[in-house]
């Protein structure tokens, strides 16, 4: 059998809180397929961007184990880690997180440059995803200039600049109007369908979260599966 793409076993989390100690996810455990869509729900402050970015290894849990691709990316040392993950996971932040001295089409084509792909290919590269996203108008733009919906876009397709294996997602059309998110939605749903690209998407988009292939919510430190 195929290993998931994604499998998160155990996982706690607890924050420093004074004295005591603030424990976030209390033995959290997931497993998603490749193309497969995977929506986390779950109440503001409940630990949804926490998890979302230790799957991602951009922070290390208290206990448990993450594998991506069947890689575990907590004991990798930390080039291999900062490679592989460049190369198979795409993040898109909740608060973007794009680069304020370069341009849109700049912040997109960089994952392609730290992987080695050559200028031409990069920049050609950021230039069809931003027509993917519907922000090729304003390539140029540097993110202070671009509206919170089109940051947003720009994250996404900084996610996507080099086709990794998954895409993990916080709130990617939190700011978008309702055409705008539907048209992000169905471009997530033909990369996960067609080019066989999963995504983890944490999402108060109740539509988002009723296509997808499977729905968590996470509550008190616990995920449960509801669909
Ligand atoms: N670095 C940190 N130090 C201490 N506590 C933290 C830290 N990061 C997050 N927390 C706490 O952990 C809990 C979960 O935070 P998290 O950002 O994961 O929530 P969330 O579900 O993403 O919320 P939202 O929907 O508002 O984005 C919150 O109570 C938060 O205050
Ligand atoms: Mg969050």
């Amino acid at each position: 059998m195929l290993p998931h793409v994604v499998a998160v076993h155990n996982v706690t989390k607890s924050y420093a809180s004074g004295a005591a100690q603030h424990e976030v996810l209390r033995g959290v455990s997931l497993s998603i397929g490749k193309g497969e869509i995977a929506a986390i729900v779950g109440a503001s402050g409940a630990g949804k961007s926490t998890l979302l970015h230790i799957m991602g290894a951009l922070d290390h849990p208290s206990a448990g184990s993450v594998e991506i691709g069947g890689r575990d990316l907590l004991t990798m040392p930390d080039a291999e880690r900062a490679a592989f993950r460049n190369a198979n996971v795409g993040f898109v932040f909740q608060f973007h997180h794009l680069l304020p001295e370069f341009s849109a089409a700049e912040n997109i084509a960089l994952p392609a440059l730290i992987a080695g792909k050559s200028r031409s290919e990069a920049e050609a590269r950021a230039r069809a995803l931003l027509e993917l996203v519907h922000v090729a108008h304003r390539g140029d733009a540097r993110p202070s200039e671009l509206s919170g919906g089109e940051q947003q876009r720009v994250a996404v397709a900084r996610a996507l600049a080099n086709e990794p294996q998954v895409v993990l997602a916080d709130e990617p059309s939190g700011n978008l109007d309702e055409e705008n998110a539907d048209a992000l939605h169905a471009l997530l749903w033909s990369l996960a369908k067609e080019r066989g690209q999963t995504f983890v998407i944490v999402t108060h988009d109740e539509g988002l979260a009723k296509r997808a292939d499977a729905l968590y919510r996470l509550h008190d430190g616990a995920l449960a599966r509801e669909r």
